[in-house]
């Protein structure tokens, strides 16, 4: 071994030390080294630092062995018809859905599980169902996904009021006086749906849960989006009960994908209102009588085929997170995400100015581990992220770097006013996240984008180390500048006078 490696060896080993002093409970995490080692050894082996968990989590070898062999065992047709291979498949396709329904603590009295295709699908068939009509309303937080976003054009063509909620800097934290006075706007007599994140795809904020009964005591429907909080939470639908609930199964345990689901509570499901049929949603429908009698329930909802040989998959997926334990996940993502925001905090340039500016909480309160920002010059300039996610790719470090579909919380947090949207919505046919990101940093000196790191089921502090290297490697560095106005990430001010 070289000098150099047995120095950087110390380094690693010293900062685990010193990791370990400050994060004890991180010992108590130890299974998920032995689940690493075993089931995820791929990323080892091929010396992949992984930090993209919000946007899909990694499966166990385990998953697919599983699913290979309930496939390779059985003979599977098409559900839902009465000939023996159907009936098989049914069986699954039903067992797995009384699983899901379980895990989220859901009874089959208060709750239906759909499945749809992912997330988005099954928030889609929130937005096309639902009653909106003029006098009802909309509210949505600045903090959503545009999956959630995109239900306002539904709302918009059927004339409901729409109003967002905005967040309050730098925590990205709900403002919950501005919250608190819209939700008093609505008229209890008609249908009202609120939208929020259970936790923010952008920020890592965990938004509380206590809002789902408030809004549901002022006559809003709760639409709940836990496709960001359930890979490292427990979501209890016997204590939270929002009416609709939107998930994506790779997103909790990595596969498989294209398979997610809408809960909906009973009350909630009365309402909403199918604008269309298709094979597998009707009782009856007649081409001469041109009417169709919907089937009740979940069927109502499941156009088509479903994905049905990748369903018993969910059940596998379902089964492996509750034996590694959520609660032993939530720890060490506690422990590394703090290590991680006290060391971004910590890195300074030569001069003493910060690197990084974090975008959300500095501090584990109230947040998972999800973790946006953007490095800064020593004078203060941005630095180009996706040249920063090209170079970690290179180191093979996963990154994620834009607005990720979120641009309600990426505007408030870059200060982005409705002016500086409305410029880039003037860019008509060439606007996209490049050419906006270039007005504002030409233009208006602000920054639209930034690097999302996020950390997750088998997450460990080697991958950690490694990623804080590589960004403790811009230190001084001021190649990668882009634009030409400086900032000062403390004081979160313009720096004017080059000082
Ligand atoms: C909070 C949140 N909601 C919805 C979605 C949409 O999920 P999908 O792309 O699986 O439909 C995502 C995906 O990143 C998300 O993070």
């Amino acid at each position: 071994m070289t000098h150099g490696a047995v120095d950087e060896m110390r380094q690693a080993e010293r900062a685990y030390a010193d990791f370990i002093a400050r994060y004890p409970d991180y010992a108590k995490t130890a299974s998920l080294d032995r689940l690493r080692a075993t089931q995820y050894r791929r990323l080892d082996e091929q010396r992949q630092v992984y930090l993209d968990y919000t946007g899909a989590c990694l499966y166990a070898e385990s998953q697919l062995t599983e699913h290979l062999e309930m496939l390779r065992g059985g003979v599977f047709g098409n559900p839902h018809s009465a000939n023996p291979t159907s009936a098989a498949m049914t069986e699954h396709v039903e067992r797995t859905r009384r699983s899901a329904l379980k895990y989220f603590n859901a009874s089959a009295e208060d709750y239906i599980l759909v499945f749809a295709q992912n997330a988005s699908a099954a928030l889609k068939l929130v937005g096309e169902s639902y009653p909106f009509a003029s006098g009802g309303r909309f509210l949505l937080t600045f903090d959503n996904h545009n999956s959630v976003n995109g239900i306002r054009e539904f709302a918009r063509a059927k004339g409901a009021a729409i109003d967002y909620a905005p967040l309050l800097t730098p925590g990205l934290q709900f403002d919950m006086a501005r919250l608190d006075a819209l939700l008093e706007q609505a008229d209890p007599a008609r249908d009202n749906l609120f939208a929020y994140p259970a936790q923010s795809n952008f920020s890592g904020v965990r938004h509380p849960l206590d809002l789902v009964a408030k809004a549901q005591s002022k006559g809003w429907d709760v639409l709940l989006d836990a496709a960001a909080f359930v890979p490292t939470n427990r979501l209890d639908l016997a204590a939270v009960r929002p009416d609709f609930v939107s998930v994506s199964f790779y997103k909790m345990f990595g596969y498989p994908t294209g398979v997610g689901a809408l809960l909906i509570r009973r009350p909630a499901l009365a309402k909403l209102k199918r604008p269309w049929f298709a094979g597998g949603t009707i009782n009856f429908a007649s081409v001469q009588g041109r009417a169709h009698v919907l089937s009740p329930n979940e069927a109502a909802f499941e156009d088509g085929t479903l994905n049905y040989l990748s369903i018993p998959a969910v059940e596998i997926g379902l089964r492996h997170l509750e034996a590694v334990g959520v609660d032993v996940i939530a720890k060490r993502i506690r422990c590394l995400t703090g290590w991680l925001l006290e060391e971004f905090l910590a890195l300074r340039h030569s001069n003493g100015r910060a690197m990084v500016r974090i975008y959300g909480p500095a501090t584990t309160e109230k947040r998972g581990g999800t973790v946006t920002f953007n490095l800064y010059d020593p004078q203060g300039h941005l630095l180009d992220y996706r040249r920063v996610e090209e170079l970690a790719g290179s180191e093979g470090i996963s990154l994620r770097t834009g607005c990720f579909c979120n641009p309600g919380a990426g505007e408030m947090a870059e200060g982005l006013t409705e002016e500086d949207m409305q410029a880039g919505l003037a860019l008509g046919t060439d606007a996209n996240l490049q050419s906006f990101a270039r007005l504002m940093r030409d233009r208006r000196h602000k920054s639209a984008g930034s690097i999302r790191a996020s950390i997750g089921l088998v997450t460990n502090f080697a991958d950690m180390w490694h990623f804080l290297r590589f960004i403790g490697g811009f230190r001084d560095q001021t190649r990668l500048t882009i634009g030409e106005v400086a900032f000062d990430i403390e004081s979160c001010r313009i720096i004017r006078d080059g000082s």
